[in-house]
């Protein structure tokens, strides 16, 4: 069998270690031969391709990024497009394909699938970690201690200049990185999408917090936290997301607290830095788990599923069931953090 695999979307921490896992499981088990398909969807549709063999993968475990490259590519939103996509699978003379990669990547899998009874399969990448069917994505917490190491660093510089620090994280729609960086590094306030929270709000619970005696703080907030009064840039991708790391809401909420209470306050943005470097053990374990996954159910016949993590097991899922509904923060677990966050 030969089977194409592709990285889509944003890059993620562990990408490398399910490519080097499905090359691997496939090539020892089910004597499947892999051929890289360059960024994403793009690759596909413009037959750009490399050969993958398990000497050229051995040693990208501990790499970030991907090898193969990436690209929010969606050939959905172009003309012929997916029958585009369908005669390249044919034409390269593939009979299974992997697509790594998180809502919308996956989308266009399930869709293919769907409409063309393409032999296609899922493994779940995102650092957001919004996907419904897995309990994890890969990547998720190399994001998470990536945020938590550089709180830490900002709690020092808040303390020396008794300021209040917002430090915005990535995470889209779902406030998983935000909440488990805030949780982690024992920030003084959360924003999470899932929460609308107003300034006032904020403002409340840092007043408590200085006069209580505390004289610097650290606020962690969601880039796609909503604020009334804030709108933001509003550029849009081929996949119809709002690119908000362009909106500022990390801005924005520092200077609405710095001139609500007279408390100086600087704003810093994570952004690609938590989604940079090495992946955590973690993530290149579960990473290569779900590879071996991927090579499984390829061998098996099981497309239009995803590879994916439930408790302690990797087994498999619809697609249909992975991209239906985003994954957010649920309110129990907010409620369950917000001993440290609302109430104290
Ligand atoms: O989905 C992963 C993610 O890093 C989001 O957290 C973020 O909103 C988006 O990608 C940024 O995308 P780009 O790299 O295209 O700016």
């Amino acid at each position: 069998m030969n089977i194409g695999i592709l990285t889509g979307g944003g890059d993620c921490p562990g990408l490398n270690a399910v490519i080097r896992g499905a090359v691997h499981a496939g090539a020892v088990r089910h004597g499947q031969t892999y051929t890289g398909l360059r960024r994403g969807w793009k690759g596909l549709l413009e037959r750009e391709t490399m050969p993958l063999s398990r000497e050229s993968t051995y040693h990208i475990l501990d790499l970030g990024g991907t090898i193969l490259g990436s690209s929010r590519t969606n050939p959905y939103s172009r003309d012929g497009g997916p029958e585009a996509a369908v005669a390249s699978i044919k034409a390269l003379g593939l009979d299974g394909l992997v697509a790594i990669g998180g809502e919308d990547t996956l989308g266009v899998a399930q869709k293919l699938h769907a409409d063309f009874d393409a032999p296609v399969i899922g493994v779940p990448k995102t650092i957001d970690n919004d996907l419904s069917g897995t309990d994890y994505s890969f990547g998720f917490w190399t994001a998470v201690q990536i945020g938590v190491a550089a709180i830490d660093r900002l709690k020092t510089t808040a303390q020396s200049h008794d300021r209040v620090i917002v430090c915005e994280v990535m995470g889209r729609h779902a406030g998983w990185i935000a909440l488990e960086c805030a949780r982690a590094s024992g920030a003084d306030a959360m924003v999470l999408p899932e929460i609308p929270m107003g300034v006032d709000e904020v403002c409340s619970i840092l007043r408590r917090r200085r006069d209580a005696g505390q004289d610097h703080a650290v606020v962690v907030v969601s880039e796609g936290a909503q604020f009334e009064a804030h709108e933001g840039e509003q550029e849009i991708d081929e996949f119809g997301h709002v690119k908000l790391s362009d909106r500022g809401v990390g801005e924005y909420l520092a200077k609405a607290i710095e001139d609500t209470m007279g408390w100086e306050a600087r704003a810093v943005v994570l952004g690609h830095t938590q989604r940079g470097g090495t992946p955590l053990a973690y993530d290149r374990s579960l990473g290569t788990r779900l590879g071996v996954q991927a090579a499984e159910m390829i061998a098996a016949g099981r497309f239009g599923r995803m590879a994916s993590l439930r408790g302690e097991e990797v087994t498999d899922v619809s697609l249909s069931e992975a991209v239906g509904r985003l994954r957010t923060v649920p309110v129990a677990e907010v409620e369950n953090a917000q001993v440290f966050f609302g109430e104290s």
